[in-house]
């Protein structure tokens, strides 16, 4: 285990899981309906790479870079650095996010698709941390509710660091107090 990190919260194999079961879902909700997937980097990029490859379906994929994050706090302030390429007016859009916490950034991005004429917007996140809500947003498929700590691993950061483990963990304190 990296020395950084308190302890695993989800270990690879555990992740393996979670990500092949919403894989099934969105196969069978999304069988003969045609969608764009939207990726929200960088934390969702491992979590996309292992999905799309779970979905026996065919779809086009597209990126978004969008950030609300200093440190471990959420700024509350959004901006898309990276817009995507694709016309997605009258098309169906599931947007793959790493993590929910506030739920600010995938507020602001699905106002952002919706007035980019979208028909449609659904929200598929890895992880979910509920209790500090701060928006309507409610993912219509979740991997896991988490406790409210930080994590980082398997895409997810702290300041740019740890994307590469391949387990998910809690982030000792001591790392940003
Ligand atoms: P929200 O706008 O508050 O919902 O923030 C969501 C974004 O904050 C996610 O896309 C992550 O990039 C980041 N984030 C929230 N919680 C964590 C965490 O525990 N670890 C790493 N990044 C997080
Ligand atoms: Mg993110």
């Amino acid at each position: 285990m990296h020395k950084d990190i308190e302890s695993i919260l989800v270990c690879e194999k555990e992740i393996e899981n979670i990500v092949n079961s919403i894989a099934k879902q969105i196969e069978k909700d999304y069988n003969f309906k045609e969608f764009i997937m939207i990726g929200l980097l960088k934390g969702s990029m491992t979590f996309m790479a292992d999905l799309m490859r779970k979905i026996h379906l065919d779809f086009p994929v597209d990126f978004i870079i969008a950030s609300s994050y200093s440190g471990t706090q959420s700024t509350g302030k959004i901006q898309i650095t990276k817009d995507i390429d694709s016309d997605i007016s009258g098309k169906d859009i599931l947007i793959v996010e790493d993590i929910i916490d506030t739920g600010r950034t995938l507020e602001y991005i699905k106002n952002h698709l919706i007035n980019k004429k979208a028909k449609t917007v659904k929200i598929c996140t890895l992880f979910d941390k509920p209790y500090r809500r701060r928006s309507s947003i409610v993912p219509d498929y979740t991997g896991m509710k988490i406790p409210d700590e930080f994590i980082v691993g398997y895409g997810l950061d702290y300041n740019e660091l740890y994307r590469n483990l391949p387990y998910v963990g809690i982030l000792s304190p001591s790392v940003y107090t």
